[in-house]
């Protein structure tokens, strides 16, 4: 039995993945259609506390200092209900829970908002477990979240039940000096959040083809990374991105997440990198945001060259990031 009436505070940082996660094999579990490759990203990070406590009677929830919208209540609740399951606990919790980036900047939260949650409040119970269990019980709040555990370059091996899938670290974050500059090209709220995404994922005839090729390009990405080879990077990056919003566009309903300056981003991101030998890439997650990938040398050209592209658009920078930690008591 863990023990309550203790409080944690936990860290996570956001991560992008190169070799996507797009469509569940089981929707409970989140067990993934296929395996998964990332990096953390240190500049972003969500940081929560949470306090288990007997005498609650219910589970409370603060965003960035104000009561939670009825829908992220509803899903910590889901996942709190997870760990009250595994720890044996029928305690509920107060949680508070803050990102140093702005909602509605449409960069994803949910990796590093469940896997701080998580961590902090099995740490809250007083209980040590392993890193891969740490990540198999993020996973459960959102698949992306079971990557933010592990530090640097990141794999998520989608495996076949709940034990078998988890995240590890395949290289720390100071193999490589890449940078991910985001091009804010919409603060807008997406229309068709990731969760209900990968349930149409299925219904595109291209999904299949994509996950069955999936190991290939993982296998490639990795073996990039590992020797920095930025040119093979750099086409399975874009060619995995591709693969998964042209199974997006052809799903039922098909969802288009690319916006008209995505897509003008996209190609010069391609003229920058083939003919000036810009060492930059681009992929885009489940909305029109460019995630521009390069070293750390190029970082600024890319940024100036976005601003060039479409004047005032924000942009947001990050190095490689840490893994998920827990912060001392205040
Ligand atoms: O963890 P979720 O349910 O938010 O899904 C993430 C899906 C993508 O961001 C589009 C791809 C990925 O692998 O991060």
């Amino acid at each position: 039995m863990a023990e309550t009436g203790k409080r944690a505070t936990a860290r996570a940082h956001s991560n992008i993945a190169f070799v996507k996660y797009w469509g569940n094999r089981d929707r409970r579990l989140r067990l993934p259609a296929n395996s998964s490759i990332s990096m953390n990203l240190s500049s972003l990070h969500t940081t929560t506390t949470v306090e288990w406590r007997d005498q609650f009677t219910q589970d409370n929830l603060t965003i960035n200092g104000s009561a939670a919208a009825e829908g992220a209540r509803r899903r910590v609740q889901n996942h709190l209900d997870a760990l009250r399951a595994r720890f044996e606990i029928d305690a509920f919790a107060r949680v508070d829970s803050q990102n140093n980036f702005p909602m509605g900047t449409g960069i994803a939260s949910s990796a590093s908002a469940f896997a701080a949650l998580t961590l902090a409040a099995v740490s809250a119970l007083g209980v040590q477990i392993p890193e891969h269990e740490m990540s198999r019980l993020a996973r459960l709040g959102s698949g992306s979240a079971a990557r933010s555990i592990p530090a640097g370059f990141v794999e998520w091996h989608a495996g076949d039940s709940h034990e078998a899938s988890f995240a590890e670290s395949f290289a720390a974050a100071r193999h490589w000096d890449l940078v991910d500059v985001i091009a804010i090209v919409s603060r807008e709220h997406k229309r068709v959040g990731s969760s209900a995404g990968h349930e149409t994922a299925a219904s595109s005839i291209f999904q299949s083809a994509r996950t069955a090729t999936a190991p290939e390009r993982i296998r490639s990405a990795k073996s990039a990374i590992l020797r920095r080879d930025f040119e093979r990077f750099a086409s399975v990056v874009e060619q995995d991105s591709n693969l998964m919003h042209a199974v997006m566009m052809t799903s039922a309903p098909p969802l288009f997440y690319w916006a008209p300056l995505s897509l003008r981003i996209m190609q010069a991101v391609r003229r920058w990198r083939q003919e000036e030998g810009l060492e930059v890439c681009y992929t885009l997650d489940a909305g029109p945001n460019v995630h521009c990938i390069c070293r750390a040398g190029a970082a600024d050209a890319v940024a100036n060259r976005l601003r060039g592209l479409s004047q005032g658009l924000a942009i947001a920078s990050s190095p490689v990031g840490p893994g998920a930690y827990i912060l001392p008591a205040v």
